[in-house]
């Protein structure tokens, strides 16, 4: 690797984000643009209004990067931009920008796999490179659109997805019950706060796929928490939402912990990690330091800007790639799925 600067673009959803980093990893500029106040009347994210957004946003973020840092565009030696997964138009406004700045200048760019952003985000300001005693290592990433569990044998090793949800991802149930309970969208954060005030163990919701090895299901918790809310009249429900949202975080909370538990026994990692947009509930993040406690294994957990979709994960994840060899050619396609090669599938169906 040479001695210059990266820069990461993030636009695969919602939120447009750029980081400059150096060829070690170590973060000189991030920012992030999130788009609540255009999606929150629709409850979900409108892909057109999604794009719009990232492409009038991308640039005014890079002109301030390169303000903020004192670089000047020649100094960047690889432009990296999420392709995959994701909206596929908001998917194309990064990997254009990216493409086409590093074709005038005739410099490298690198496309990266959003979910593997996320599952090295635990190592952003922590040198990834000469982190070798980490692994082999497990890691739960659980966000709005993907709940995975994956074991990495070595830092640059590919990683094999051993676990996963069967329909929806964590974060979309919780915010499917912020929607109903109206607490706006995405509803995890909100939920989060009203959870601290409510008892854990007002509602019973169903344990599902509890014993079939690492897989996981969301869906059947999503209809149980509607059933439930829609047979309550208005007086009723406004006096038991925080108790509803402490009992759904907590079974959600509950599953993941199981899962990445058993992960780790079965694995026997050097240590485990949580990450991606739900990482960020503090529950989930308390479980997680207690987990690491009871197996004696370490336990790595994104700092709170980097939970969320942000460019410095994809950097980070890029700068994997050029470790790795891989280099992208201009014909290099967005694409709203995984490739296959991005994952080894081994998943655990059983106990
Ligand atoms: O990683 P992310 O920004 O986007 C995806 O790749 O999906 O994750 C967004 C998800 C949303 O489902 C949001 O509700 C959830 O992360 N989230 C939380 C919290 N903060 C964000 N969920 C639970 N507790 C939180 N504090
Ligand atoms: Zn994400």
């Amino acid at each position: 690797m040479n001695d210059g600067f990266v820069c990461a673009f993030e636009t695969s959803c919602d939120d447009t984000s750029v980081c400059i980093l150096d060829s070690s990893g170590k973060v000189l500029f991030l920012e992030s643009q999130d788009q609540n106040e255009f999606h929150k009347d629709f409850g979900g994210i409108v892909p057109e209004i999604a794009s719009r957004n990232h492409s009038a946003n991308l640039y005014p973020i890079l002109d301030r990067a390169i303000k903020k840092t004192a670089l000047n565009l020649d100094q960047i030696d690889t432009f990296i931009a999420t392709t995959r997964p994701g909206l596929m138009g908001s998917l194309m406004v990064g990997a254009t920008a990216a493409k086409t700045l590093a074709w005038s200048l005739k410099k490298k760019w690198v496309a990266v796999n959003h979910i593997k952003g996320h599952l090295f985000a635990p190592w952003v300001d922590r040198n990834l490179f000469e982190s070798v005693t980490d692994f082999p290592h497990v890691s739960l990433v659980v966000s709005g659109g993907h709940t995975h569990i994956f074991y990495l044998e070595s830092i640059l090793s590919t990683p094999i997805l051993i676990g996963q949800t069967k329909d929806d991802a964590a974060g979309e149930a919780l915010d499917k019950l912020g929607k109903l309970l109206g607490l706006g969208f995405p509803g995890g954060a909100a939920i989060d706060v009203l959870s601290k005030s409510g008892n854990d163990l007002a509602f019973d919701f169903p344990k599902s796929l509890w014993n079939e090895g690492l897989m996981m299901s969301f869906s059947g918790l999503k209809s149980s928490v509607r059933r439930l809310v829609e047979s309550m009249a208005d007086d009723e429900l406004a006096v038991k939402k925080a108790d509803i949202c402490a009992s759904f975080q907590k079974r959600v909370v509950d599953i993941l912990l199981w899962k990445l538990k058993k992960a780790c026994l079965l694995y026997k990692p050097q240590s485990f990690s949580v990450s991606g947009g739900v990482s960020a509930n503090s529950l989930l993040r308390e479980k997680a330091e207690n987990l690491s406690k009871e197996l004696e294994l370490s336990v790595f957990i994104p700092s709170m800007k980097y939970c969320t979709d942000n460019a410095a994960m994809i950097g980070l994840a890029g700068l994997r790639e050029i470790k790795m060899g891989h280099s992208f050619g201009w014909n290099e396609k967005a694409s709203p799925i995984s490739f296959d090669q991005d994952f080894i599938k081994k998943l655990v169906l059983n106990d």
